[in-house]
């Protein structure tokens, strides 16, 4: 038992500096889940796709850093979920190689100049409720891909706007990176799995529910008018208007996130609410056939 346990640790190399991570010697090919640490089952969901790629060859590679440039309300940052021992043990119960977790100052040495914007797609949603939000996405993951340098990096569609912009990012700066969505893992209750969840409380997480309610309706409609579909979607939320806040229900193109009026193609319905100072996000594809 000792033994095993022995090996088994031993396997996970956690790599905490950027001298270190630039000589390791990766078996190829490299997989790579960005992650801002607190795991849950959709993190699982995503590190569980990368080992079902890696199969017997490669590195699996978790990067655990909370960014902070990506916070454009430092009190969000400081309320954000720090859960470290419990990611290491996530990541060993999940068979991951190695995890990346550098601090701070390894990450934007003091001081640093350099930022990467995405001007288009950024603006949308919620790029147009955080400033700077999606400068500091790219930023940190431009540096894990200089770093880690991986052949294929994991997303989840959770965050559909981030993985529109990495898709566009991996075009434009030319990174032979093949870029994988995985569908959002939900609560029993249809709530999307997000790290954010720690700050509710079970009753906000009950409630918080009627958000994946709300766009199942949407979807469901047949309808094809969008201003339809928005009034339906906030209909079902404004039911739980004591406790939740909408920031935007919007239903857009898939392909450039811009607003649609007429479902006449891929589209996208997506929400932000607030439930208290936490803000919450999900979104549902729309086929159009
Ligand atoms: O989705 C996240 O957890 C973060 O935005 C990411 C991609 C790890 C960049 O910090």
């Amino acid at each position: 038992m000792f033994t095993f346990y022995l090996v088994y640790r031993v396997s996970l190399k956690v790599i905490k500096t950027i001298k270190e991570i630039t000589n390791w010697e990766f078996l190829q090919p490299v997989i790579l889940v960005p992650t801002m640490g607190a795991l849950h089952d959709g993190h699982r969901k995503l590190i569980r796709e990368g080992n079902a790629i890696k199969g017997n060859k490669g590195t699996l590679v978790v990067s655990i850093y909370l960014n902070p440039i990506q916070f454009n309300d430092p009190k969000d940052l400081d309320k954000y979920p720090r859960t470290l021992d419990t990611d290491y043990e996530t990541c060993e119960e999940e068979g991951v190689d190695l995890i990346f977790a550098p601090s701070d100052v390894e990450m934007y040495p003091n001081p640093y100049s350099i930022g990467v914007s995405e001007n288009n797609i950024s603006q949308e949603l919620c790029g147009s409720k955080r400033p700077g939000h999606f400068d500091g996405v790219c930023t940190v993951v431009t540096k894990l891909f200089n770093l880690i340098k991986p052949k294929i990096a994991i997303f989840g569609k959770k965050d559909y706007q981030q993985l529109s912009i990495i898709r566009q990012l991996i075009i434009d700066l030319n990174y032979p990176i093949e870029i994988i969505a995985i569908e959002t893992q939900r609560d029993k209750n249809g709530l999307a799995m997000s790290s954010r969840n720690e700050q509710l409380n079970e009753i906000e997480k009950e409630k918080a529910s009627v958000i994946y309610k709300a766009l199942e309706a949407m979807v469901n409609s047949g309808e094809s008018q969008s201003k339809h579909l928005i009034k339906l979607g906030k209909s079902i939320i404004e039911k739980e208007s004591q406790i939740i806040k909408i920031d935007y229900i919007e239903v857009v193109d898939r392909s450039n996130l811009k607003k649609l009026k007429v479902i006449d193609r891929p589209a996208l319905a997506a929400i932000a609410v607030f439930i208290g100072k936490t803000r919450l996000i999900d979104n549902i594809e729309i086929d159009f056939e």
